[in-house]
């Protein structure tokens, strides 16, 4: 059994947590663009951690990724965002899910994320079970990171593969 990552990105500041969470883990993974990203969930992946930029306090959508685009944002990405690619998938319980996002640190006291509204949409669509969701931060909408984020991403990626060791899923 195997975990897949899958991950929206504007300015690539998702992609490298995206890619740090995927590297904690470390066996059995996969990490795919959500507009690569497969429909349904392969019967092999017991394991889906999704995430995405906050925009506008929640996940994308197809007005704020033109917004980005607008803001100097590279356009290859306007196509299927993370909240696209959940409405088409279907509801299973057997499946964990963890979700993440990205968002700016000043901002941190504003309540709306990525992260969480991925959370709400996994259990009103009953995409799984939800056994996490953590924001990391950005400095400012491009980026970067703030200083230890890809570390603290890169520990979130183990603790998620130290429990479902756990849990008996990581055989
Ligand atoms: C249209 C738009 C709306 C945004 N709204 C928020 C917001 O509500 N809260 C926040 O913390 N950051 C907000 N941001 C900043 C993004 O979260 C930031 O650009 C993102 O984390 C960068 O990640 P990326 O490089 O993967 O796109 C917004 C950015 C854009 C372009």
């Amino acid at each position: 059994m195997s975990t897949l990552v899958v991950y929206e990105s504007m300015w690539g500041n998702t992609e490298i947590v995206a890619r740090a969470v995927a590297e904690g883990i470390g066996h059995d993974v996969a990490i795919v663009h959500v507009s690569d990203a497969p429909v349904p969930v392969p019967d092999d992946v017991d394991c889906l951690v999704v995430g995405g930029p906050t925009h506008a306090f929640s996940l994308s959508r197809p007005t704020t990724r033109r917004d980005a685009v607008a803001k100097g944002a590279p356009d290859a990405h306007t196509g299927r965002g993370v909240r696209e690619w959940l409405a088409q998938l279907k509801a299973t319980d057997r499946i964990d899910v963890a979700t993440f996002g990205t968002r700016v640190g000043s901002v941190r006291h504003l309540p709306g994320s990525a992260a969480k509204a991925a959370g709400r949409e996994v259990r009103r669509h009953r995409l799984g079970r939800l056994v996490a969701t953590v924001s990391f931060y950005v400095d400012d909408m491009a980026g970067p990171l703030q200083a230890g984020e890809v570390e603290r991403a890169r520990a979130w990626g183990q603790e998620l593969a130290a429990q479902r060791v756990s849990h008996g899923n990581g055989a």
